[in-house]
C-alpha cells in the first residue's frame, strides 16, 4: 500500500484510473478542481479542510452482481470510524453516511469488469467532511466532525483509522458476507420508521423502509397499503 499525496488534483477517482495504481494505494487530494459525486452531481469541498481521496482495490473474488456488498463494507467502515471518534452514524441507502438528517460523507464507486463478470479493478472515492464549517448553499443537508464535535480534527488521524477499518471490513467481505450484509441492514438511516418519498413521476407517497437485498434493491412498504416496493439506485428518492 501507497499513498500518493497530491495539493491540488481534478479528481481522485479520475486520478485512479491510471492502472499505476495498485491495490490498497491511495490517492489523496487537498483540492478537488472536479470532485465528483454521485448521479453526475459535482463534489464540493473546501481545500484542505476535509479528507477527499479514492482507494484502489482489486476485489477479483466478488462477481460482478455482488457489487453492492463492496460498497456497503465501505459504507461500514465509515461507520466504525465515525462511531470511533464518538459519532453514532447511520447509513443512507445506497451509501451516504448520515448524522441525524444531515450528511457527513459521500462515496463514489467505480467498477471495471472482467470479461468473465467478475471486479477486475474498484476505485472507492470518499468525501469525509471533517472541519469545514460552511457550505455551498446547494450542498444537500452537509454536516462536519468539527460540527459535530466542536473541535478541529487532524485529517491524517481521521485517515489512518479509516483506512485501518477499510481493510478489516474488506476482509470481513472475504469471509463473512452475510454479517456484513446484516450488519448494513441494521444501521440504514430511517429503517422501520415512516417517511415521505418521492418517485421519478414526481409522486409522492408515506414508506416504510424494511430492509435492502444483497444486490442493493431497497425494500420499502408502502404505508397505504402494506405492500413492499423494491426500488434499484434512483428509482426512489428520500424527502428530508
Ligand atoms: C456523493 O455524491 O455522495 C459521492 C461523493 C464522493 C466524493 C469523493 S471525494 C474523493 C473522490 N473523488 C471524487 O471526485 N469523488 C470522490
Amino acid at each position: 500500500m501507497a499513498v500518493f499525496a497530491f495539493r491540488t488534483l481534478g479528481s481522485t477517482n479520475a486520478e485512479c484510473k491510471n492502472p499505476c495504481y495498485d491495490h490498497g494505494d491511495v490517492v489523496v487530494a487537498r483540492e478537488q478542481t472536479a470532485g465528483r459525486g454521485q448521479r453526475g452531481n459535482r463534489w464540493s469541498s473546501s481545500a484542505g479542510l476535509n479528507l477527499t481521496f479514492s482507494v484502489v482495490l482489486k476485489p477479483t473474488f466478488l462477481a460482478a452482481r455482488e457489487q453492492f456488498l463492496l460498497s456497503e463494507a465501505v459504507a461500514l467502515a465509515l461507520h466504525d470510524t465515525l462511531g470511533e471518534l464518538g459519532i453514532a452514524s447511520r447509513i443512507k441507502w445506497t451509501n451516504d453516511i448520515y448524522v441525524a438528517d444531515k450528511k457527513i460523507c459521500g462515496i463514489l464507486i467505480e467498477h471495471e469488469v472482467t470479461q468473465q463478470g467478475s471486479l477486475a479493478r474498484t476505485i472507492v472515492g470518499i468525501g469525509l467532511n471533517i472541519n469545514q464549517k460552511e457550505f455551498e448553499e446547494w450542498v444537500p443537508n452537509p454536516t462536519s466532525l468539527a460540527l459535530l464535535t466542536g473541535k478541529e480534527h487532524r485529517l491524517e488521524d481521521v485517515f489512518e483509522k479509516l483506512y485501518d477499518h477499510l481493510m478489516a471490513r474488506y476482509e470481513q467481505l472475504q469471509s463473512d458476507k452475510e454479517g456484513l450484509h446484516r450488519l448494513y441492514n441494521s444501521l440504514l438511516y430511517r429503517l422501520g420508521e415512516q417517511h415521505t418519498y418521492a418517485l421519478p413521476s414526481g409522486e409522492r407517497f408515506e414508506g416504510i423502509i424494511r430492509g435492502v437485498e444483497a444486490e442493493g434493491a431497497l425494500v420499502v412498504e408502502w404505508a397505504s397499503t402494506g405492500q413492499e416496493a423494491k426500488y434499484l439506485f434512483k428509482e426512489v428518492e428520500f424527502i428530508i
